[in-house]
């Protein structure tokens, strides 16, 4: 069974335990316990407890195959707790409850009712720890549950047992003062904002390769320096070598008229998609940003390029947001040849899907072996799929036997998937990157998360070829020789293109000196405070943003992320500022050509590993690319020692990265 499979199993085991326990501590308030027939109808609701109790067991069992993080919570907590609770439902409550249900007897005690209220206190607790607590198990929420399990117990004894009412009103008063301290405190905490990004815990490995500590020699062993480099002084040097290529882009509201006469208010960088930036291996980009009228500022970032910290155009982190009347000045060399974009990260789940985005193509010197070169972004404006620059149908001439490159570039907050109809195509690179040895795909579609990339190269047939992809039925692009649109004539591949086992192997050769680092990434959804305000969160370890401790490196360090995903929604995970070589995916490890991304879709129950090199020193982002998700929690920094931003979220400027 798929991990997403057992998580959703093993909770729905562990609601079935708390549901019929709770039904069972509801019968346990009133007179029906003393009679046959209530009797046996909670004996076989704790019956049914138990058996999820055991279902649950054997769920997490199953799941622990897949990693510790899914069952972490599970192992140490909620499954004792209910363990506990079968124990003592049967040393105590069951022979009350079978003596009554033989009609032996006709009370059930104080204290048999009392264990029933707590095993329907344990089964709550047990669900609570899956969807509230999650991965990491903090010790102090999970003390405070089995505190109130307790107190929840020890009330209901004291209720039954006709006890003092001062002694029921401490009890409860007790309850409710545990419960609102703990929340408070957690408010409290989502209302401190970091001044900096929280700082790191990340476990570090040492292996022979690592220079080890010196041993510490003296009395007072020095402690590493800190260098304290902003980020703002990791910017491209104003003499950087290479043929300057400028640009201007105004971000500014704008009413689109699309190709269908839908018109569709929009914020632009001029266009829509904005300008598309086409430029050449070893230029010099040089773009100024100016913001006409966002009120809520913008920025660009440059989405895939490993530019220098400073020109990564993160609002509060790598500067403030521009705006209205405002401008940046950005600077990079363009290093690497490939397809990337450009987006806004101010506010970015509001900015970019309004439009706040175009296309950036990096040439090689000879340019590409193609004849034809388009790029393809799709994105979603306003409920309607934009395909390049049209939301309808669209044609190309190109005479049959020529090439084509189709960068396809998904700009939009979820996954989607491309076809061709009419040739087969070969994947030339994902993400900017290169891949080697490809061979023609016919029959399958080609997923790209949000954020990503895959460029396709393909020879035009006499009958012409047609992209679509899943998201519209409209907005397709046909190219053919005569340049008319090219009919659907065979059904969309079910299958998608495995891009880890695609193309031929080669070495990837990391520096060996430079230490190991190795992180976590915990993907889930619970209740949190998102800054004071109760929501339903997108989580990273437990922790949402600006709060989850940053992944601290060093320059050099070889960096081993793993990522899970404990959650029922798919996040196309975002590493800014480098690239990550694909190690695994889901325990299946990549035998196809090498795969560098930098946005990879981490679906429900997945783990993937990757691995790079901290080769660009700064404060980076990685975040979910469903910039919805980004906004509500999931996003946190990678961070250099000794690197420090002056900026912050919120402050004069209002930033808010997402
Ligand atoms: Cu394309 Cu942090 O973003
Ligand atoms: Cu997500």
């Amino acid at each position: 069974m798929t991990g997403s499979t057992l998580l959703a199993l093993d909770l729905v085991a562990a609601l079935v335990t708390a549901g019929a326990w709770v039904a069972a501590a509801v019968l346990a308030r009133g007179a029906v316990l003393n009679r046959r027939r209530g009797a046996g109808l909670t004996l076989a609701l704790v019956g049914v407890g138990t058996v999820g109790v055991i279902f649950q067991g054997v769920f997490t069992a199953q799941l622990a195959a897949h990693g510790w993080w899914f069952v972490q919570e599970k192992v140490f907590f909620a499954l004792p707790l209910t363990v506990v609770a079968v124990v003592l439902l049967g040393l105590l409550a069951l022979p009350d409850l079978l003596r009554v249900a033989r009609g032996t007897s006709s009370t059930v005690d104080a204290r048999s009712r009392a264990v029933l209220v707590g095993a329907a206190a344990a089964g709550l607790a047990g669900v609570v720890a899956r969807v509230v607590i999650g991965y990491p198990l903090d010790p102090v929420p999970a003390l405070v549950l089995s505190v109130l399990v307790l107190v929840s117990a020890g009330l209901a004894y004291a209720v039954f047992a006709r006890r003092p009412r001062r002694v029921i009103a401490a009890l409860a008063a007790f309850g409710v003062l545990v419960l609102v301290a703990s929340v408070g405190v957690a408010w409290l905490g989502s209302a401190a904002l970091p001044g900096a990004l929280a700082t790191t815990h990340v476990h570090a490995t040492t292996d022979d390769t690592t220079p080890a500590e010196p041993a510490p020699t003296g009395p007072a062993p020095t402690p590493p320096a800190p260098t304290g480099t902003s980020v703002t002084s990791l910017r491209t040097p104003a003499d950087a070598p290479g043929a300057v290529r400028s640009f201007d882009l105004t971000a500014a509201q704008q009413t689109v008229t699309l190709d269908s006469g839908r018109t569709v208010s929009a914020w632009t960088y001029g266009s829509l998609p904005g300008p598309k930036l086409r430029v050449t291996q070893g230029e010099l980009v040089d773009v100024t940003l100016h913001n006409r009228d966002i009120e809520a500022g913008a920025t660009i970032h440059w989405h895939g390029v490993d530019v220098p910290a400073g020109e990564d155009g993160v609002a509060g982190v790598t500067q403030d947001a521009v705006l209205p009347g405002e401008s940046f000045r950005y600077r990079f060399a363009a290093t690497d040849p490939g397809t990337y974009w450009y987006h806004t990260h101010q506010v970015s789940s509001d900015g970019v899907r309004r439009g706040l985005f175009g296309t950036l193509v990096v040439l090689p010197p000879n340019g590409v072996p193609e004849s034809v070169d388009l790029t393809v972004p799709l994105h979603t404006l306003g409920g309607t799929v934009v395909l390049g620059d049209s939301d309808l149908a669209t044609a190309r001439a190109v005479p049959a036997g020529q090439s084509v490159r189709l960068r396809l570039i998904n700009t939009d907050q979820v996954p989607h998937r491309f076809s061709l109809d009419g040739a087969s195509f070969v994947v030339v690179a994902a993400d900017g990157r290169d891949l080697t040895g490809g061979t023609a795909v016919t029959d399958r579609s080609v997923r790209i998360p949000a954020g990503g990339r895959i460029d396709l190269s393909l020879v035009v047939p006499p009958a012409g070829v047609r992209l679509s992809s899943n998201a519209s039925a409209t907005a397709v692009l046909s190219v053919s020789p005569t340049g008319a649109p090219v009919p659907a004539t065979a059904p969309t591949p079910a299958e998608d293109l495995d891009l880890l086992g695609y193309g031929t192997p080669r070495q990837t050769d990391f520096p060996s000196e430079g230490g190991r680092v190795e992180a976590t990434m915990v993907l889930d959804r619970s209740p949190r405070f998102l800054g004071a305000v109760p929501a339903y969160a997108y989580t990273v370890n437990g922790a949402v943003f600006p709060h989850i401790p940053s992944i601290e490196v060093s320059a050099g360090n070889r960096v081993r992320l793993t990522v899970a995903n404990r959650g029922s929604e798919t996040h196309p995970m975002h590493v800014h500022g480098h690239h990550v070589l694909v190690i695994e995916w889901d325990g299946i490890r990549s035998t196809g050509s090498p795969l560098w991304l930098d946005t990879f879709d981490v679906q429900p129950g997945e783990v993937w590993v990757v691995e790079f090199v901290a080769d660009n020193p700064g404060i980076w982002m990685d975040h979910c690319h469903n910039l919805d998700h980004a906004a509500a929690g999931m996003m946190m920094a990678l961070t250099y020692r000794g690197i420090t931003s002056p900026f912050q979220q919120g402050g004069s400027h209002a930033n808010q990265s997402e």
